[in-house]
Formats: structure tokens, C-alpha cells, sequence
């Protein structure tokens, strides 16, 4: 997730630039650079300096000011190419006449690079978006005008984008364009804009336009032109934007949590996105695996914290069953001061959006030392377990602010999914059939979240009925069991309620002396072959006096009628339940400390990344 934007017309073009990837900062900060173009020419300036690189920007670009009237402006999350200044945007085409920012994933970029290099064109970047440069500029050499080069380059690209391209042949001229990742235009006063998000053009306009999939606008000062794909002219619907900036920056949303939590249904699809090649074959070629390598793996052993603590737990089940290997799942703390046992062929993943908790960086540093393959499951590119691990399977589920993971929390299941899969198919544990089944349920969890985050509404009901209890429990059985986990731990994290999370058949070991009425146990009943034990454990506490609050698959009567509250998600395969099943705990955790007056992005004693013991 990246933020770009771009204006022309005006005598304030930096200013323009500079203001809205400030406020564009939230999409991504591993770098920022800008565009400013004229008649005379290019001037770029581009800058790596992490969170501070819009800052340094501001501070370095006065130089290059030299009253341009466009240019383009973007600020990097990076997904291809570590985050540095020859990775930042905006790239350029071979003769430098041509410069664009990109947010997206090119999916095949690496195909295009190659017959670019082979063709004589010289790669500047390791991003996948420096490629749609070099394309335009091809199409430029065959007479075409801008627009006309970006159309058919769009052609030929797979994957998500919204960019905006600049040219020295008609430097007036911004041509923006959109499939899958947002964008937003606007022209007012002889002034014309582009950018990602709403937030960055608040202070220049109120009357957007928000482009759709595949099309095209021409931005010259104070005119707008759109097309299809086709070339047929559309006129986009008009957005009148009444919220204040901060507002916009959460994109209408209350906070930060609730934003991510909508950003799941793309979070899957982007760290899905061109995974897998024509062939049906899985492409993780960060990885640095070979498949020798990974016919070898005797063990695997998974090591995280917190909320990556669970979704490794999620892919010990799907692991298993898929490479038919021995899986363990361990906290890092305790992996890290233990004397683990790991055969020359483990291979030990790391779990981490951060990729910077010290505990998971030092068991990582561990399992190295002791001759295992090391690979990291990781949502920063070039994060200190991603430079240090031997191969990477990066998420791409964008920054995430809220410091209760959510949607990096998805997105981590389905890339340990993705890479179970990929080790199976080496392996041949499960046959092409199998895998593209597999895959297929993959493919539809993006919609099937979206549906159970819809439902937020009647979750909000049942938390509000609940308000004033004080002890929790969450049980689940299979896959339920590590989503309960993470039910009770997203609780606990923003409500400060006590809350514990214990897998079903447990109960009668311990933990059932505590139930009595006034408890409220939240059970997992999702499909699956352990669903009977599951409502076993539920008469169970409700004999005891429990309040019942049951997750249960659409049209399951039957287990919703054990229950005195009902939360009911669509059915999806057990392996790949806890990616939906975990969305209306997340939503139960949210309601429940929105009623207590709790700030549900910034939780008392924690912190988003936590690099110390
Ligand atoms: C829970 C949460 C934490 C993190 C844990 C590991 O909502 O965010 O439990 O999951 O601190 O962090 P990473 O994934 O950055 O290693």
C-alpha cells in the first residue's frame, strides 16, 4: 500500500506535493519522492529515511523548485525491492523523458523485465513497477501520445495499479489510471489533482471524482478527460467530501482498527495476488527455496508472538495435513532460551508483521545457528528478520497503525497457507487436483470476509447486551481453537477485560471450576468435524451458568439454537475458518471497549512493535 499523488496548474505544484504525502504518510513511509516537470524538463528528487521521509523530502526539494507548475509525488510501502532511494518512486524510462508513481503490484513484472532487458532497456530499480516506464516508453517510440501509451501498456499488465504518468513531450499533462488500487481525481480553479485517498487533496478541493477499474483520465490545468479502457469517454460520478482531514485519513472510518478490519478482504487479495503462474504452479520466489530444498524438510517448526503466535498455530493444522510432516508452533520467548531439537533438514518460519519483535529475531538467529533453513512470514519489506532470514514470503496487507493486529493477522494465515501449499505441491503430498481446490477456497476468502465484516452490526447488538460482564472465555476445537485464542487476546488487548482462550477439551481439566453465571463463553462452532464435541462443551458451561455466545456457520440451526447469543459468519473449509471466524471477535473486542470508552488504537502498555525482552 503506497500513496501517490499529482497536480498541474499550479503555481504551488511542490507545495501541493509535498502537503498531501504528509497526509498520505499512513499508506507508507519507507520512502518519498516527487516529480516536478516544465518545459525545460525533469527534476526528481527521492528520499529513504523511513518513517522521516516526506520530512527530509520537504527539507531537500526547495533546490529542484524551480516553479514547475506539475508534477508527481509518492510515498512508499514497499512490496518489490527493499525500501531505499534507488526502490523510491517516481521511476523513470530508459531516456528519462517519461516518469511515473505507482501503487499496486505489477504481477507480471518479472516476465516484462525480462524481455525489456533483453530488448536493450536498462532497469534502474528492483521494483515491479519500473517496468510500466520502460513500456511507455516503447509505446511512446511507435507515435503514440501519452494516454495512448498508457492505454496499451495497461493492456498488458496483470495485477493492481493506480498511477499517474508524466511526460516531457506534453508536460502539462498527468495521466492517471486505476485497477484495483484506489484513486481519486479533482480539477478547481485551472488546478487538476490525483491521489490515492481523499485526505490528500482535502485542503485544495471538496469535489472529487472517484475513478473506477480500467479507466483512464487526462489531467491538463483545470480539465479532466476520462475513458474506459477503450477509449469511450465516462464521466465518473462527483464526491462531495464533508469530513474534516483526520476523518479522511481513516477514510471515513471511526479509527484505525475499523479501517483495517475493512482493509481485510484486500489485505488477502493483495498477498494472494500473482502467486500463482498460469501453470497452477505457487510462485513465492522470495523464498530463496529450492525444490530440492524443500523435498528435504523433515520438520518444520514455526516460531512467532502474540496474534503471529496464533496464526501459526492456524497453519499447524493446514501444514499437517497438507505436507503430511511433523509441525510444531512455538512462542519465541520460550523457543529461544530452550534447547530445541532441529534435524539438519528443519525448516523453522518466523511469523512476524513487524518483522522486528526481538524475540522472534532471536529464535530466528537460533534455529540458524543450528544449521536450519530460516525463512520469515513478514509484512515489512527489509525488516531486520527479512535481511537476516534466508528466504521471505512477504503479507501485503499495507501499514497497519492499530496496535491490535487485524488484518496483518489474515494475511499471515494465508501466506503460511500459500506456503503449505506451494511444500506440498513439491512434494507431491496433495495432488495438482487437491491444490487447486485448495487454492479456489484460498481465492474466495476475500469475499466471504467481507460478508462476515458486514455483519458488524449484530455483533455490535450482542456486545452492547453484554457490556457489563467482567471474565471470558473463548473455547474452539481444530482451527476454533487457535481463533478463540486470538478472540480472548484481541479482548483482552483493548478492552482490558479478562479474558482466556482454551481449546474445548480442556475445559473439564481445570478451567470449568471457574465458570459460574456471570461468565460469558464465547464458543467457536464453526463446520468441521470436532463441531458435536464443540456444542458438548457449551452444555457443558451452560449448565454451570455460563452466558453462551456461539460463531456459527450460516443456516447451522442447530448449533445456533445452544447458544443465547448467536454471531453467525458464512461457511468457508475448516482450514481456512479462522480467517473469517476470527472477524466477529475482532468486532466483539472492538464494541465491547468502544462501551467502556477505550481508545481502541492505542491500548494502554503496548506497543505496535516490541523490540524489547
Ligand atoms: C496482538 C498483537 C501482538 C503481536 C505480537 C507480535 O494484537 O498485535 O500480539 O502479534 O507483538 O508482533 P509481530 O507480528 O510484529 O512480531
Amino acid at each position: 500500500m503506497c500513496g501517490i499523488i499529482g497536480v498541474t496548474g499550479s503555481a504551488d505544484a511542490l507545495d501541493i506535493l509535498l502537503d498531501g504525502l504528509e497526509r498520505l504518510e499512513y499508506r507508507g513511509y519507507d520512502s518519498a519522492g516527487v516529480v516536478l516537470i516544465d518545459d525545460e524538463g525533469i527534476s526528481r528528487v527521492r528520499i529513504a529515511d523511513g518513517t522521516h521521509s516526506v520530512a527530509t523530502l520537504r527539507k531537500v526539494t526547495p533546490e529542484a523548485d524551480h516553479g514547475q507548475p506539475a508534477g508527481i509525488g509518492h510515498t512508499r510501502w514497499a512490496t518489490h525491492g527493499h525500501p531505499s532511494e534507488r526502490n523510491a518512486h517516481p521511476h523513470l524510462d530508459c531516456s528519462g523523458h517519461v516518469a511515473l508513481v505507482h501503487n499496486g503490484i505489477i504481477e507480471n513484472h518479472a516476465e516484462i523485465a525480462a524481455e525489456l532487458v533483453a530488448a536493450g532497456h536498462t532497469l534502474a530499480s528492483d521494483t515491479d513497477t519500473e517496468v510500466l516506464a520502460h513500456l511507455i516508453e516503447d509505446a511512446l517510440k511507435t507515435g503514440l501520445s501519452l494516454t495512448e501509451a498508457v492505454r496499451r501498456v495497461l493492456r498488458d499488465v496483470r495485477g493492481a495499479f493506480a498511477l499517474g504518468v508524466v511526460s516531457m513531450d506534453d508536460p502539462e499533462l498527468i495521466v492517471a489510471a486505476r485497477r484495483v488500487s484506489p484513486l481519486i481525481i479533482g480539477a478547481l480553479g485551472g488546478q487538476s489533482f490525483l491521489a490515492s485517498d481523499i485526505p490528500a487533496l482535502l485542503e485544495r478541493t471538496r469535489d472529487l471524482m472517484v475513478l473506477d477499474d480500467d479507466q483512464i483520465a487526462e489531467l491538463r490545468p483545470g480539465s479532466i478527460v476520462v475513458t474506459t479502457i477503450d477509449g469511450v469517454v465516462v464521466t465518473p460520478p462527483p464526491l462531495h467530501v464533508t469530513w474534516d482531514v483526520e476523518a479522511a485519513q481513516m477514510g471515513g472510518f471511526d479509527d484505525f482498527m475499523t479501517k483495517e478490519i475493512h482493509e481485510q478482504p484486500q489485505a488477502i487479495a493483495d498477498t494472494l495476488r500473482g502467486r500463482v503462474d498460469a501453470d497452477g504452479r505457487i510462485v513465492l520466489d522470495q523464498l530463496d527455496l529450492s525444490d530440492d530444498d524443500l523435498r528435504a524438510i523433515t520438520q518444520v517448526s514455526v516460531v512467532a508472538c502474540g496474534s503471529s503466535f496464533h496464526a501459526g498455530l492456524v497453519a499447524k493444522y493446514a501444514f499437517e495435513r497438507w505436507m503430511r510432516l511433523p509441525v510444531e508452533v512455538d512462542i519465541a520467548s520460550e523457543f529461544r532460551y530452550r534447547d530445541p531439537v532441529l534435524h539438519e533438514n528443519a525448516l523453522v518460519v518466523g511469523v512476524s508483521q513487524s518483522g522486528e519483535t526481538v524475540d522472534t529475531l532471536q529464535a530466528m538467529r537460533k534455529a540458524r545457528e543450528s544449521g536450519a533453513k530460516v525463512i520469515v512470514v513478514s509484512n515489512v519489506v527489509d525488516s531486520s528478520m527479512a535481511r537476516e532470514a534466508h528466504g521471505v514470503l512477504y503479507t501485503h496487507a499495507g501499514p497497519e497503525v492499530g496496535v491490535a493486529a487485524t488484518k496483518t493477522v489474515v494475511a499471515q494465515i494465508v501466506a503460511l497457507e500459500l506456503l503449505g501449499l506451494r511444500i506440498a505441491q513439491v512434494r507431491g503430498t496433495l495432488s495438482a487436483d487437491e491444490i487447486a481446490t485448495e487454492l479456489a477456497a484460498l481465492g474466495s476468502m476475500g469475499a466471504i470476509v467481507a460478508e462476515a465484516i458486514a455483519r458488524d452490526d449484530a455483533v455490535a447488538r450482542v456486545a452492547a447486551e453484554l457490556a457489563d460482564a467482567r471474565e471470558f472465555f473463548f473455547l474452539g476445537r481444530g482451527t476454533g481453537y487457535p481463533t478463540a485464542l486470538e478472540g480472548a487476546l484481541k479482548l483482552k488487548e483493548i478492552s482490558y477485560l479478562h479474558a482466556e482462550g482454551y481449546p474445548g477439551g480442556e475445559l473439564k481439566h481445570g478451567p470449568l471450576a471457574v465458570i459460574e453465571p456471570g461468565c460469558v463463553v464465547v464458543a467457536v462452532a464453526t463446520g468441521g468435524p470436532l463441531k458435536e464435541k464443540m456444542l458438548s462443551n457449551v452444555a457443558e458451561v451452560k449448565s454451570r451458568g455460563a452466558t453462551v455466545v456461539l460463531v456459527v456457520d450460516d443456516g447451522d440451526a442447530l448449533a445456533a439454537a445452544s447458544g443465547d447469543y448467536v454471531l453467525r459468519v458464512p461457511a468457508a473449509p475448516v482450514l481456512m475458518a479462522p480467517i473469517k471466524d476470527v472477524v466477529p471477535l475482532q468486532q466483539f473486542a472492538y464494541h465491547l471497549a468502544r462501551a467502556r470508552g477505550l481508545d481502541v488504537d492505542r491500548p494502554r502498555n503496548l506497543a505496535k512493535t516490541v523490540t524489547v525482552e
